[in-house]
């Protein structure tokens, strides 16, 4: 199609960083990352090492994996771990845009001081947002987490695949709960 062709013309070369926690993604995240495969050259969804959140539901690799599967189709987008600073990794993977993914005003303060600081760090490196369809306007990992935690449905809100592995680990956590719970406490 011309136009569509003319569109993508302005945005050659273009590598994009989708920085991120994903623990665990969801289809609000698989929907910007469609958005952002298709305006930019290339798209490196990056998973954040060592991020002080307390415990992560899914451990980093398991959380790529996942990533890789439901991104298996874009030719173009790849899934990799950084570690230290997003602007660092930028440079050294040639990015020259982080994309974020804006829901409602109350995500803008926060992406506006991490972006306005990244450009602070880093001129070079623009940040894009991009907001996701209307139906994910609501939708965070962590309440996937909670959800699932309490019991409730998930349908809707990850791909199915996605959706087993958080009932599996949810499962798994509480059963070492109960176990380390009934353990006979050692001397203080
Ligand atoms: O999915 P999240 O948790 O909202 O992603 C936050 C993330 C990973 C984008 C942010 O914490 C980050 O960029 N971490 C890397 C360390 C860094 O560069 N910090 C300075 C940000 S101004």
């Amino acid at each position: 199609m011309r136009h569509s062709a003319c569109v993508r013309g302005r945005l050659r070369d273009i590598v994009a960083i989708y920085p991120g926690s994903f623990d665990p993604v969801t289809n609000g995240h698989l929907d910007l990352i469609h958005r952002g495969a298709k305006l930019f050259d290339r798209l490196i969804v990056a998973l954040a090492r060592n991020l002080d959140k307390g415990e992560p539901l899914f451990p980093m690799e398991e959380r790529v994996e996942m990533l890789e599967a439901m991104t298996a189709e874009l030719q173009n987008v790849s899934v990799e771990i950084f570690d230290g600073l997003l602007v660092t990794y930028c440079i050294e993977r040639g990015a020259n845009v982080v994309l974020r993914g804006i829901r409602a005003v109350s995500d803008y303060e926060f992406e506006l001081q991490m972006a306005l600081m990244n450009r602070k760090m880093e001129p070079r490196v623009e940040t894009i947002f991009m907001m996701p369809a209307e139906k994910y306007s609501y939708l965070s990992s962590r309440i996937v987490r909670e959800i699932a935690r309490l019991g409730g449905p998930l349908a809707g809100l990850v791909p199915e695949m996605v959706e087993q592995r958080v009932r599996r680990r949810v499962a798994q956590s509480e059963l070492s709960a109960v176990t380390s719970e009934s353990k006979p406490k050692g001397r203080a």
